[in-house]
């Protein structure tokens, strides 16, 4: 149980033991840390439902609340606040409950359902661009909050390799390269035998497009080839699953450079087999519709403020669309892992497409059972407010942007020489500088509620000032070289005793943990965590310039802080971790 949670408890009692609802029987952090270190608000509502003077009710309950070990003294202030001082001892005893507790005191969720979570979702022989940045720093963070919790998660990227831009991509590659193997041949293509990489799909894709978009007689070739592996032609399917291959691996290297796990890398090609099937039952229960020759589902409600256009099913040439392929999706996750909840983590530009695609599902009862959630996000923006570009003006790629932020951290760390451990080499500069570029990169993605967009601005991020990832790693590395030091004296961590206001504040900040997880959770707003971790880095300062830890005085208190400095660690790292930032080992 959280220091909270247990305070909350004991709030209950003393509300029930006066016969009061138990409700508004919270506990939170006192606004003015000099009188208390938290305070109780609900006597105010209580009075006001019932006409009863609210100080009077706040008395009657600080009565109850005085004789309780947890609470060293209690009192009531203004119109009726309850005002706590916790005990020394209590407030001791949980913080070395916490320093032993797995995850740092996270409450851990036994038998919990699954949530499914799709995020990243690069397209076939595009590489990851700015956008993607935001899907994968947030999905991963999502995965790893609910991970700590024990909450089971499956991580799917859902790549996008289907449709008629992998026909236009074969139908463009025969014309490059006719000796190549393609739909209607016999396959003859090894592995790994495709004479192409990323840079020159990249080419190639905007290319195709404009070949089909330019000539009728293309595009019919694009739709013949899309066809062609829709339908399982050997030879396109051999082309198709290189094509993926390459993409793919060069994708996974971006992937895996910021930290983000896919359990599955499933993609729109794995649902054809659902589509014909479903489509055909939707419309034998007079789901889908005809409508001008396409295939729609009509999802407007009687509530909405807005007109909501029905969701398009199939063209009126047959073929499956982007919709089409998320509703059989949510078949095949709930066929094959029964998910209570899928999180799509997706550009909030996409808002309309889940909505539809959600009350579809919920019509045709495919959905019963789970809860759908689009989990939007905003733009990165460059200087300018704009979405962030190229200095050339063209959509900058994800590793153009994790590479200037490296630099930065890169020049930054060498600017200061004296500041950087010693004998540390090129090679071990280089490492640092990754750690701390995207460190500062992830914090900045994450530092704000996720549907506002913000400004990428790499010099700001890397700074070891302010509100940046560096800052708290930082933070992180100092607390873990005083703990080296001591230990290197041979100072044992030892026994919490809680005394001056400092070390209150830290141990109720870290106690904070398991309740910002919490809201974190339920809000899905990993922002939550990065202000935390901020605001804990910064108590941790404070008491650092107040509490002298190897130089305390006297060996029980210096083992007591060493003790504290331990904690303060754990909870800082695994703040961090929730947010996929590694902590280096030295800085
Ligand atoms: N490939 C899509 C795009 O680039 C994103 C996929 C998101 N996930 C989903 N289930 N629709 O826009």
């Amino acid at each position: 149980m959280s220091l909270s949670q247990r305070i909350d408890a004991v709030l209950v009692d003393a509300f029930a033991a006066c016969g009061l609802p138990t409700d508004t029987a919270r506990a939170a952090r006192a606004a003015r840390p000099e009188l208390a270190d938290l305070q109780c608000n609900g006597a105010m509502p209580l009075a006001k439902a019932t006409g009863r003077n609210p100080r009077e009710i706040a008395s009657a309950v600080a009565e109850r609340l005085a004789g309780r070990p947890e609470i060293a003294s209690v009192e009531v202030a203004g119109p009726g606040f309850i005002n706590l001082r916790l005990a020394d001892g209590f407030l001791s005893e949980t913080a070395a409950e916490q320093d032993d507790a797995p995850a740092a005191g996270i409450v851990q969720q036994q038998g919990a359902a699954p949530v499914l979570l799709d995020f990243g979702g690069p397209n076939v022989a595009k590489p990851l661009h700015v956008g993607h940045l935001r899907a994968l720093v947030i999905g991963e963070s999502l995965r790893r909050i609910l991970g700590a919790q024990n909450i089971p998660t499956v991580s799917d990227i859902h790549l996008g390799d289907w449709g008629l831009q992998m026909g236009m991509l074969i139908s463009e590659i025969r014309h490059r390269m006719p000796a190549l193997p393609c739909f209607g041949t016999d396959p003859a293509l090894p592995a790994g035998a495709l004479p192409l990489d990323m840079d020159d799909l990249q080419r190639l894709y905007p290319e195709a497009a404009a070949a089909s978009k330019a000539d009728p007689a293309r595009m019919a070739e694009s739709r013949e080839a899309t066809a062609a592996l829709q339908n399982g032609d050997p030879g396109a399917r051999l082309l198709w699953q290189a094509l993926r291959d390459i993409s793919l691996r060069a994708q996974r290297h971006d992937i895996d450079r910021l930290g983000a796990h896919f359990d599955l890398f499933l993609g729109e090609s794995d649902v054809q087999a659902l589509i014909a099937p479903m489509v055909a039952e939707l419309r034998g229960r007079g789901i889908a519709v005809e409508s001008e020759g396409a295939l729609i589902v009509e999802v407007a409600e009687e509530t909405d403020a807005k007109p909501m256009p029905p969701l398009l099913l199939a063209k009126s040439d047959g073929a499956a669309l982007y919709a089409t392929t998320d509703l059989a999706t949510i078949l095949q996750r709930r066929r094959d892992q029964a998910p209570s909840r899928i999180l799509y983590v997706v550009d909030q530009r996409q808002a309309l497409h889940f909505e539809q695609v959600f009350r579809a599902a919920r019509r045709a009862g495919y959905a019963d059972g789970i809860d759908l959630v689009h989990v939007g996000f905003g733009t990165v923006n460059g200087p300018d407010g704009k979405p962030y570009k190229t200095r050339e003006g063209g959509v900058a790629q994800l590793r153009d942007l994790l590479g200037d932020a490296v630099d930065k951290a890169r020049e930054r760390l060498a600017a200061n020489p004296e500041r950087l451990p010693a004998g540390m080499d090129d090679a071990g500069l280089g490492r640092l500088a990754e750690q701390v570029g995207l460190a500062a990169v992830k914090f900045a993605d994450l530092s704000s509620f996720r549907t506002s967009g913000y400004v990428f601005d790499a010099e700001r991020l890397v700074s070891f000032e302010g509100r940046t990832g560096p800052y708290v790693q930082y933070a992180c590395v100092r607390i873990a070289s005083i703990l080296a030091r001591g230990a290197a004296q041979r100072f044992e961590p030892g026994p919490i005793a809680v005394q001056a206001p400092a070390e209150r504040a830290l141990v109720l900040d870290c106690a904070r943990l398991p309740d910002v997880v919490a809201s974190a959770t339920a809000n899905l707003a990993p922002n939550e965590i990065a202000d935390y971790v901020f605001a804990l880095a910064q108590s941790f300062s404070r008491f650092y310039n107040e509490c002298p830890v190897l130089a305390a005085d006297g060996d029980a208190v210096r083992a007591s802080r060493l003790s504290l400095c331990r904690l303060v660690h754990r909870v800082l790292s695994q703040g961090l971790w929730l947010l996929g930032i590694d902590v280096p080992e030295r800085m």
